[in-house]
């Protein structure tokens, strides 16, 4: 499927199937034990209705917001998303570059395959850098270092990896970083052979900020389970946390919360936000979806740090929904990584360009000019 023939993100999807090895297009799509919560991320938002309100003058639609400190012109960003070099040959580049060119945020994983430094020089948008809490110190350090010297604006520490999640599809295609043929992987790389070429051919793939300190991920093929598992550090705990935000000394997030408990705790600990999200249902699944826990943690903690809500994202009437309950913005990662398997960074433009257009035109049948007029009295929930 061509490019231009995605209209939004079912069309992203069936095209990056048809794109990517089977291994490889099943590490982005799939999600842990039964996949419920993957299935629920999206169903939340098809529980709640918009009651629109008409004759408001709309010819003119505002979607910047402020998130972090920084202006983003729509309210929502392209999450840190881990190994992009094995979606397109550009990885993070081209993502950057789509993000820079809607005004919106993009955020780099500390399993990125383009540096933090690269990243630094080649974008002036807002950036966000996503922080695993290794067991290796040194490499903690480091990647503080880096992320602060490319002049990243925010930090967000990822706090639902405590443990690999039990992605069963991982384990039936032997998907691993960096990826290694198996009997039962070969027909589906043989069967992509674009892939291959671009694979072999083109910039090699490398963590570059694991890679002077540890060979998993980078030389030593490991699955992202066993990465989480053997790498990180499980003793991680809030002193580690508020440690790290002191450390870094700038806008800080928790990435992975999911109670209004852990969110008042963020708030006392320094953070500027949180991300309420369960990492795609990635990790536990029969977690609840970030939108149905969204009210209760913006009502407790909204007034003081930015809420972002993330997770299940497939259209603007999504993003809608979450910004009148009181998020600032949304993120989520498949609803550009498909686009970026399928045609790199002008597939991530053209993903970013529909959700433009869906926010906009939504915000106008809503009967709205600004993000600040949506409110909770805009939506009924069914049940
Ligand atoms: C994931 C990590 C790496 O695979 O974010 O979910």
């Amino acid at each position: 499927m061509k490019i231009n023939n995605c209209y939004n993100f079912q069309d992203f999807k069936k095209a990056a199937k048809r794109t990517l090895p089977s291994p490889v297009f099943h590490y982005i799509d799939g999600a842990a034990d039964d996949e419920v919560t993957y299935d629920r991320n999206t169903k939340a938002y098809e529980e709640v209705d918009l009651v629109p309100s008409v004759l408001n003058d709309v010819e003119n639609v505002d979607l910047s917001t402020t998130l972090f400190g920084k202006k983003l012109d729509m309210p929502l960003y392209c999450a840190p998303t881990a190994l992009q070099r094995l979606f397109h040959y550009d990885g993070e580049r081209a993502v950057a570059m789509a993000a820079q060119k809607y005004g919106t945020m993009f955020g780099i994983s500390s399993l990125g395959t383009v540096s933090a430094e690269e990243i630094g020089s080649l974008i002036t948008t807002p950036k966000m850098f996503q922080f695993y809490f290794h067991k290796d110190r040194g490499l903690n350090d480091s990647i503080l270092q880096r992320a602060k010297l490319a002049k990243f604006d925010v930090l967000a520490l990822t706090v639902d990896t405590i443990t690999g999640g039990n992605r069963e599809r991982d384990l039936r295609t032997g998907f691993t970083s960096p990826p290694k043929l198996t009997i039962n992987s070969l027909f589906s790389f043989a069967s992509k052979p674009v892939w291959v070429w671009n694979y072999l051919t083109k910039p090699k793939f490398e963590l570059p900020h694991l890679k002077d300190h540890i060979s998993e991920g980078t030389s030593t093929a490991t699955s992202i389970g066993s990465y989480f598992s053997s790498m990180l550090d499980q003793t991680m705990n809030w002193k580690d946390a508020e440690n790290l935000c002191a450390k870094w000394g700038g806008h800080f997030a928790l990435k992975g919360i999911m109670s209004v408990e852990d969110a008042k705790r963020a708030v006392d600990i320094g953070c500027t936000g949180v991300i309420v999200s369960n990492h795609g249902g990635r990790q536990l699944d029969g977690s609840r979806a970030p939108f149905d826990q969204l009210a209760e943690i913006v009502d407790a903690v909204g007034d003081k740090i930015d809420i972002v809500c993330e997770g299940g994202i497939q259209r603007g009437t999504h993003v809608l929904k979450a910004i009148s309950v009181g998020a600032k913005a949304c993120s989520g990662g498949r609803l550009y990584l498909y686009a970026l398997a399928t045609a790199g960074q002008k597939g991530v433009e053209r993903a970013l360009e529909l959700y433009k257009g869906e926010l906009e035109r939504d915000m106008k049948l809503m009967g709205c000019n600004k993000l600040e007029q949506l409110h909770r009295g805009n939506l009924r929930f069914r049940s």
